[in-house]
């Protein structure tokens, strides 16, 4: 398989674990979630992404926790900014300088490092996309904090985001059972030369109507009522076919995927050696 971004194929891999959803809650504990963790990276998996809002900070701390003894220069992190938890755990926009800026401190701190891989925007309005909170987060690069700058969301914010040169990934569903909408947009993306870190690629092989048997099946169907992109129920997948898809062709550059259970983070393993493998 040919790895065409420049930085995963230097990690090794295509895929990525995201700390977020069940891994930032009791359904979890943090012993499970380094277990998890330190499997996923002997698996070679060199990604690991999360963010402030997913249990105001639970998940950063925890990712934080599990590498903190690695070697940073072996594994890549990615956070992000704009949504933030109030005391009464609602979600909250900041895409102010200083409440961006103060987002990024406290991130570091608890992911326990001097610098972020990549920070993504999360679903910034254009109008929050301000020309002083641009400068900041130049100045953010510059000195380092930041290594590259991206866009995550699901319309026509990603699009709008990513006309400004600082900004140069998306992330973004991918996969089999996406709309005609989200295909065209995926195109377009591709077309200009975004790099593409996927979402939602196992979407396909996931039946949310059976008995959960993991915290992550839990937590999917108290969210289910709440997802805005499900994708079409007709398409349906085995998890190998799911992630074959969303790296082929370099739909996504990169699969973000995320389990609760160790069995299935070792059918994803399996998976993708089997595919980077066959290609
Ligand atoms: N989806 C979003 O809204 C969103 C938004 C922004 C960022 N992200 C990032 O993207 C990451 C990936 O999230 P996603 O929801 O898009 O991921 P996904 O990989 O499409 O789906 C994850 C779900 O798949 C299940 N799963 C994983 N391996 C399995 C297997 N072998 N067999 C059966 N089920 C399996 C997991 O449940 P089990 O625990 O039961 O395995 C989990 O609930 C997140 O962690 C986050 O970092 C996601």
């Amino acid at each position: 398989m040919t790895i065409s971004h420049p930085e995963a194929a230097e990690y090794g891999g295509r895929i990525g674990f995201g700390v977020s959803g069940p891994h930032a809650t009791p359904l979890l504990s943090p012993a499970q979630t380094t277990r998890l963790l330190r499997t996923a990276f002997e698996g070679g998996i060199r990604l690991f992404d999360t963010a402030p809002s997913y249990g105001d900070g639970e998940a950063e701390r925890r990712l934080g926790d599990a590498l903190q003894d690695l070697p940073r220069n072996q594994y890549m992190l990615s956070t992000k900014v704009g949504h933030n938890r109030d005391p009464g755990g609602r979600l909250v926009r900041d895409f102010t300088p200083d409440g961006v800026r103060r987002s990024i401190d406290a991130s570091l701190s608890r992911l326990r490092t001097s610098h972020v891989d990549w920070l993504f925007l999360h679903g910034p309005a254009l109008e929050e996309l301000t020309d002083p909170l641009l400068r900041m987060l130049e100045a953010e690069i510059k000195s380092g904090r930041i290594l590259r700058l991206g866009v995550a969301g699901r319309g026509s914010e990603v699009e709008e985001a990513l006309t400004t040169d600082l900004i140069s990934l998306a992330m973004i569903p991918v996969n089999a059972g996406l709309r005609p909408e989200a295909v065209s947009t995926l195109e377009r993306l591709r077309a200009r030369g975004t790099q593409i870190i996927g979402i939602e690629t196992l979407a396909p092989a996931l039946r949310t109507r059976i008995a959960p048997g993991t915290a992550g099946g839990v937590f999917r169907l108290m969210r289910a009522a709440a997802m805005r992109s499900r994708p079409d129920p007709h398409v349906r997948m085995n998890i190998r076919d799911a992630l074959t898809w969303a790296l082929a062709r370099n739909r996504a550059d990169l699969a973000l995927t995320t389990t609760s259970s160790l069995s299935h983070l070792n059918e994803i393993l399996k998976a993708y050696e089997t595919l980077s493998a066959d290609a």
